[in-house]
């Protein structure tokens, strides 16, 4: 089969891309639309071009194979340089996606026609490159300055409706867009209107300070990322030089940008979540159907799980205990689907079918039927166990049992069961409705059928789903669990929250450690703790400061004040009275404070948690360290071009990361600081944990 093939439609030149899965822009294609726009001029019967795609997309964006590797000839620009010179006007024929290449290809052509439902965007940036073909230069032409910086720098594709009314597309089509590109190009002969050069077209007035205003923004939104800002530099050359020297500055700051380590992290993350959520060996087809779930807990957790559920239209039968919560969380979702009506983000008819689909009830006996129920429960082995067991007497024996638990294990949960086998660990994130990151958990006795449920499921939910084994904290909170410490170790020998937090964001996360812990609410902290204190260290015992920030009645955001203060828009600022607490805290308990360094910050937050996710796959609770970036990236904010933990860890690499290690124990002792045997090994041979 050809990438790319021709048809002659009357007087209409029908050049046809077929590459699957997403048309990508391939040597193939790129040399096939060459040879085609060729032969199209040559034609003497053809008057039109039009340029449309088969399968189930217009072009989506570069080969991913060819990342990373030495470029092939015809360059994307020459092509579409040919395509936008061809003297017979030129159509594109845009359904699916016209995303990256494919929408620098349909802005080289010089009309466009969209199905209704297409997007198009350049998503370069998330990939830590820019445009390389003229699409940015192009696209301010079509669409203005403003709309095109947003578009470019911001990554995020639009709609075709909005793409119409911005002028990037010409008509819209309501089914075949083919056949409508067709007739667009007969009507264009029949009114005598030729080649439309976007190059040509005139840059639209502009106001001067746009690019100012627009570096700050993402500048705030994209803290510390090269290719959004590279975007702003290439629109400003656009307007101001000459076009093909604003394409060749374009292809200069894509071949710098496309060798950069924040590229390489980004192109990582992208491949890690597509390894990460294909766990081995559970094949979809094992999965049980979901035509009806449960959700047991009608709390913060039980509230969002629900919406995910009712979302990707699965009616859900939610029980409760108390009566009150019960018809608090069916107001908030309720509340919810009102103001996604009112945003525009949903229809009427669809918030009706989902406040419909929603069976509220204090009756265990209401979930018979049910194909999979998650519960989400008080965090209590007793309370969870006994809520698991009636769970199970109404259920069909072949029905998937989830828990939502953050801590406890699954073995021991399911243990009291008559049918362990189908009960697995299903970890939301909170808010679950909103949050991307789900961590299932398989159990020593989880069933096949029951994981691949849980996979399955989570892909419905648009989740990222990700299968990680029993452990305390299973794979992200159980790293969280060695930053949290050290952070809160850090406060007592010297560091402040404010500085700390200063840090982790200048790192690139959206928040600093004690910011997550006011927004979570210290209370939460403060209830975890006590209920490990048994197991903690003498040291981790006795660091007491959220226990006295607690006692204050500061429990973060939702009380105005914890580690820090809040006003009313939840701005926060620093409270004296904690550094103040922080310090005479130390005092009291005969610790000297000393100035801490933020290299010191970062790497003792880092290499904790390096170390112990080093561990978490030696101990095979996570199978892949793609797993653990995966977790991190969507779950915690670890900052995407930075690729994740692990492959961080293997930019700074194993034998420096050992060598901060032991020095941090000599400092704090061995107990804390161990260089885990798999970094150990990585160091003397050089490897990382992606070079195995
Ligand atoms: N809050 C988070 O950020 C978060 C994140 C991930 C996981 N989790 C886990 O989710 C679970 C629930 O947490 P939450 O924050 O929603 O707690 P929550 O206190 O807000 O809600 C728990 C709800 O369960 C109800 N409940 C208790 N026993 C019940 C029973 N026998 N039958 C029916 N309902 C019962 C309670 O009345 C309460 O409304 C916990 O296991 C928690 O560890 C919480």
């Amino acid at each position: 089969m050809q990438a790319v093939s021709s048809t002659l439609s009357g007087n209409i030149r029908v050049i046809i891309i077929d590459n699957p899965p997403v048309n990508a822009t391939s040597q193939a294609v790129r040399a096939g639309l060459m040879q085609a726009i060729e032969q199209a001029g040559a034609d003497a019967a053809a008057q039109a071009v039009v340029i449309a795609c088969a399968g189930a997309t217009f072009v989506a964006g570069a080969d991913i194979k060819e990342f990373g590797k030495p470029p092939l000839d015809p360059h994307l620009s020459v092509v579409i340089h040919a395509i936008e010179s061809s003297a017979k006007p030129v159509v594109a024929a845009i359904h699916g996606n016209a995303l990256g290449g494919g929408l620098e290809l349909a802005l080289g052509c010089h009309y466009r026609v969209a199905d209704r439902r297409a997007r198009l965007g350049l998503p370069e940036s998330t990939l830590g490159i820019i445009p390389g073909a003229g699409g940015i230069p192009r696209l301010l032409r079509l669409v203005g300055v403003e709309r095109a910086l947003d578009m470019a720098a911001g990554g995020k594709p639009i709609g075709a409706a909005e793409a119409r009314e911005a002028g990037l597309v010409d008509e819209l089509a309501q089914d075949d867009v083919r056949a409508a590109a067709i007739t667009f190009a007969e009507r264009l002969l029949a009114q005598g209107r030729g080649a439309r050069r976007t190059r040509e077209l005139p840059v639209p007035a502009f106001d001067p300070g746009v690019f100012d205003a627009a570096r700050a923004r993402f500048q705030a939104s994209h803290r510390g990322q090269l290719a959004p800002q590279a975007c702003m530099d290439v629109a400003q050359h656009g307007v101001s030089a000459d076009f093909d020297e604003s394409v060749a500055h374009g292809r200069e700051r894509f071949r710098e940008l496309v060798a950069s380590p924040q590229a390489a992290a980004l192109r990582h993350a992208f491949f890690a979540e597509r390894v990460a959520t294909k766990p081995a060996g559970l094949p979809a087809e094992d999965a049980a159907p979901v035509r009806k779930a449960g959700v047991v807990g009608a709390g913060t957790m039980g509230t969002g799980i629900a919406m995910c559920l009712l979302n990707a239209g699965i009616p859900v039968t939610l029980v409760e205990q108390n009566e009150k919560v019960l018809a608090a969380s069916v107001e908030t979702i309720r509340k919810t689907y009102r103001n996604d009506v009112a945003k525009g983000r949903i229809g009427e008819d669809t918030r009706e079918a989902r406040c419909n689909a929603l069976a509220p009830t204090l009756e265990y006996g209401a979930l018979r039927g049910c194909d999979l129920v998650v519960e989400a429960v008080f965090e209590d082995m007793d309370v969870k166990r006994q809520v698991l067991a009636a769970i199970e007497e109404v259920l069909e024996p072949d029905a998937i049992i989830a828990s939502n638990t953050s801590f406890l294990d699954i073995d021991a949960l399911a243990a009291g069961l008559r049918r362990p086998e189908n009960v697995v660990g299903m970890h939301f994130f909170s808010p679950a409705h909103i949050m991307k990151l789900l961590e299932n958990v398989r159990g020593a006795r989880s069933s096949p059928r029951a994981l691949a449920s849980a996979q399955a499921l989570g892909k419905r939910l648009g989740k990222v789903a990700v299968m990680v084994g029993v452990s305390d904290g299973f794979v992200g909170n159980r790293m969280l669990a060695r930053r949290t410490r050290e952070c809160y170790f850090m406060l007592e020998e010297g560091a402040l929250p404010e500085q700390v937090d200063r840090v982790l964001r200048e790192f690139g996360f959206p928040m600093g450690q004690f910011q997550l812990n006011d927004l979570a609410g210290l209370d939460v902290a403060w209830r975890n703790r006590q209920s490990r204190l048994h197991r903690l260290s003498e040291r981790e015992a006795a660091c007491d400061i959220l226990d006295e920030i607690v006692a204050s009645g500061r429990l973060g955001q939702k009380t105005g004040a914890g580690f820090y203060t809040y006003d009313e828009k939840r701005n926060r600022s620093v409270d004296p009275a904690i550094s103040d607490l922080i310090v005479r805290n130390a005092e009291r308990r005969g610790i000297r404070r000393r100035a801490i360094s933020d290299d010191e910050i970062l790497e003792r937050c880092l290499y904790a948690m390096i170390n112990e996710g080093a561990r978490i796959l030696e101990e095979g609770v996570a199978s892949r360290p793609e797993d653990i970036d995966t977790i991190w990236l969507n779950g915690y904010g670890f900052p995407r071009f930075r690729g994740g933990p692990m492959f961080h860890a293997d930019q700074v690499g194993a034998a420096r990361i050992c060598e901060r290690i032991r020095h941090y124990a000599s400092q704090a002792g061995e107990a804390y600081w161990t260089p885990s045997p798999l970094l150990l090994a990585q160091a003397r041979d050089g490897s990382g944990f992606y070079s195995r």
